[in-house]
């Protein structure tokens, strides 16, 4: 399932920091307003954590997760975010996990959805899917549809939920799909996919073709991509789309997380220095035309990096090396 198309400017939805907490609002005035991140993607982990800490069962952890998700999105929503992705269901999850918390986690979702759709109307998000969606039961995707009917005509931040997600899949989907189209195009024309590809189709098969293909072909890329509980992997997440994110981990666990925690993600972001591949702000122009002679930052280079040695120790081993000989 793909994300639904970009919205209008969101400098047009109403400003509603004033509905931030205390907390929140403390943070929230350190921001550059300029460079809110267009798009934030979570990895929510440590549901399983937070329960077993507290001696409680995996599910309430995941209940309590939910609860984390609404906080999160909603303080989203009063900073005018244009684009939040949550990890909510990992293809892997449904794969690898006991059936009976598989089943938790797809009632819990339709009870999330049936439960938040006022707030989500009320907060303005607009609700969205990415992943193997069609894969669900029918009960839970037919609750989805609903929410995502229910919430369509909002403005303000688009919610996506990656479920039955996999970012290596959603790339063999994309290519199925390019390959797809190019057979179409070849019988509507009456002509061979080899008569295409000699054609120029090959050529013209690009990065932007590749984007286009995948679930979130009608998003930007995600500027900043946070993971909760500490670990530092991906986990099969947006792997085409996060070439340049900025990652932010904390240890705190999921069911912990919430808008301030975004908010001061948000705000390390801003103290980020993005390059894209290029030189950022700290290498100038200025830099290039001062370059010395390849022989003076080589002498400069040696000075620093191999120590003099120390007359005194240099003696020591010497000693050493005279007991060693004679002993023999
Ligand atoms: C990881 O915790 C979390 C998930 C399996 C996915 C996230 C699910 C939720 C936040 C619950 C509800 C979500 C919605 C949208 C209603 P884990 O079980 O891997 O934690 P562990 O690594 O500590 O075991």
């Amino acid at each position: 399932m793909r994300a639904p198309t970009p919205l209008s400017d969101s400098s047009r939805v109403p400003n509603r920091s004033h509905e931030l907490s205390a907390d929140e609002l403390s943070i929230y005035r350190q921001l550059d307003q300029a460079k809110i991140p267009q798009h934030v993607a979570i990895i929510m982990d440590g549901n399983g954590r937070w329960a077993g800490k507290r001696a409680l069962k995996r599910f309430l952890g995941h209940q309590k997760g939910a609860e984390s998700v609404q906080f999160v999105v909603e303080t989203a929503s009063r900073i005018n975010l244009p684009w939040l992705t949550l990890y909510a269901f990992s293809l892997e999850n449904n794969l690898r996990r006991p059936k009976s918390e598989v089943s938790f986690l797809m009632k819990l979702l339709r009870s999330y959805l049936v439960g938040n759709v006022k707030r989500m109307n009320d907060n303005n998000v607009r609700m969205a899917y990415i992943g193997r969606t069609h894969d669900l039961p029918q009960e839970v995707q037919d609750t989805m549809q609903w929410a995502s009917e229910s919430t369509a005509k909002n403005t303000g931040t688009t919610l996506t939920l990656a479920l039955n997600y996999g970012a290596r899949s959603e790339i063999v989907d994309a290519v199925r799909s390019l390959l797809t189209d190019l057979t179409t195009e070849a019988h509507t024309r009456g002509c061979s996919v080899d008569d295409l590809l000699g054609a120029g189709a090959l050529e013209s098969l690009d990065e932007s073709s590749i984007a286009r293909a995948l679930y979130t072909a009608h998003m930007p890329d995600p500027d900043l991509v946070i993971r909760t509980s500490g670990e530092q992997r991906i986990s099969n997440f947006l792997l085409w789309q996060i070439a340049y994110s900025e990652i932010f981990v904390t240890d705190r666990l999921w069911p912990d997380f919430n808008g301030l925690h975004l908010l001061e993600a948000i705000n390390a972001y801003q103290h980020r220095e993005r390059r894209f591949g290029g030189l950022g702000e700290s290498f100038t122009d200025e830099d290039l035309n001062n370059l010395e002679p390849a022989e003076e930052v080589a002498a400069e280079i040696k000075d620093h990096l191999i120590p003099k040695p120390d007359p005194k120790s240099e003696l020591k081993t010497e000693a050493k090396a005279d007991a060693l000989l004679t002993r023999r």
